[in-house]
């Protein structure tokens, strides 16, 4: 592959960095110029095998050709029109994922944004003095002050205060603690059908669908934060399905229009009316470009049989952890539910992630110690081959430096 020499070196673009943009997160000092499926190449031409494609909104790897040829045609065609007027994409989308889910979308702009909305909703869908909702700890649902408020990880709050009222926290899988925390003011639970920030973090059997009785047994509204586990990442359409559990709302984002910003909320067609104008929008949401984007994302799934391709990658990426896990005695735990995959170590993964960069491969670690892997559903064998294989050779370099050490 040939290198793109036009582009300002990684030296020049991390200057141009410290100058003009706030350093509000910690980037690694590669400046990134393309990308092709599951591979990325720096200013200096340096080729990656990316397993965390765009923070697990590149679900179809980078630029996508289906997504890519949707938006150039309808970016010529209309860019954007306020959501005072309709228009026939933005509705063939919502039918398309109402097809493969439930209910009636509202399209916002981000995960965060679909999780206010979703907050609002089951306000003022409940009696008035229903504002209560549980969440989860670990969980992740955003940055906003609503779904920060609702993200139960102390860290993410720290100097923020105070923050929204009526959020309760019951500690992960722990179902007494969501009894003894449901009062008349409670109207929703709201939870990630896996966690995931939280570290691939899958709930006891059974108890999505005891949520869901609760919620039933006392008038609440079930919501699921489908931002990370939606759109085909686990090998169905959505994470719920997977429970035989159907919320009463669902949030989505990410991955919903294959790598261009999206979100959107769905509520069942009881919940939906209760979303009444005036009381909600998004300037952006629903736009016509994110439309073609979303709509070529479902068909790209479809047409390429996507879903059983990311069952299959799952597989794989259970058996060749799993066998590593016997082979050097570092992970803990392997997680995995489609291309949404978790290996829990026994010591920090940072250093497991920079060798992994070292050797080209991009991974993540979350929560200090569970190396995060969301590949696109279209990897392919040979790549996950490639790429667990660097995986695994940096996990067995730290196997021996402990052992040596000992
Ligand atoms: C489950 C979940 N909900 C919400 C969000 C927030 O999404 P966004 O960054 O698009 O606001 C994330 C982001 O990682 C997420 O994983």
């Amino acid at each position: 592959m040939t290198n793109t020499t036009t582009a300002p070196s990684s030296t020049e673009t991390i200057e141009l960095f410290k100058s003009h943009v706030i350093p509000n997160y910690l980037r690694y000092p590669i400046n990134l110029v393309r990308g092709a499926g599951s591979e990325v190449w720096d200013s200096e031409g340096n080729r990656y095998l990316d397993f965390f494609p765009g923070w697990g909104c590149n679900l179809l790897g980078h630029c996508p050709p289906r997504v890519v040829s949707a938006v150039q045609e309808q970016v010529a065609k209309l860019i954007h029109v306020p959501n005072t007027w309709h228009m026939d994409i933005q509705g063939r989308w919502a039918q398309m994922l109402s097809e493969r889910a439930f209910g009636k979308a509202f399209f916002c702009n981000s995960g965060t944004e679909a999780n206010e909305a979703a907050i609002k909703l089951v306000r003022l869908h409940t009696a008035p003095q229903r504002y209560k909702i549980i969440t989860f700890e670990g969980g992740f649902h955003g940055r906003t002050f609503g779904a920060l408020t609702a993200t139960a990880q102390p860290k993410y709050h720290e100097d923020l205060g105070p923050l929204m009222a009526g959020f309760q926290y019951a500690p992960f899988g722990d179902l007494d603690a969501v009894r003894q925390l449901v009062d008349d003011q409670t109207c929703a639970i709201m939870i990630e059908p896996i966690q995931g920030e939280g570290g691939i973090r899958i709930h006891p059997d059974g108890f999505l669908a005891e949520l869901r009785s609760i919620c039933d047994e006392n008038e609440m509204l079930l919501v699921f934060d489908e931002v990370q586990t939606g759109c085909g990442r686990t090998g169905e359409w959505f994470g719920y399905q997977h429970f035989e559990v159907t919320p009463d709302i669902i949030t989505l984002a990410k991955a919903l229009c294959g790598g261009i910003a999206g979100g959107a909320l769905l509520a069942s067609d009881d919940v939906s009316p209760s979303l009444r104008p005036g009381m909600h929008a998004a300037t952006f949401g629903g736009n016509p470009i994110a439309a073609a984007a979303g709509i070529a994302t479902l068909e790209t799934i479809e047409q390429d049989d996507l879903l059983a391709e990311a069952r299959q990658l799952g597989e794989f990426f259970e058996n060749r952890l799993l066998a590593l896990q016997e082979e050097i005695g570092l992970i803990k735990e392997v997680r995995v539910c489609g291309v949404m995959v978790g290996a829990e170590l026994m010591i920090d993964g940072g250093a497991i992630v920079a060798d992994c960069l070292e050797h080209g491969l991009l991974v993540n670690c979350t929560q200090g110690s569970v190396i995060r892997l969301l590949p696109a559903m279209n990897l392919g064998l040979d790549a996950a081959e490639e790429g667990f294989e660097i995986l695994a050779n940096a996990l067995r370099s730290a196997t021996q430096s402990i052992d040596n050490d000992n």
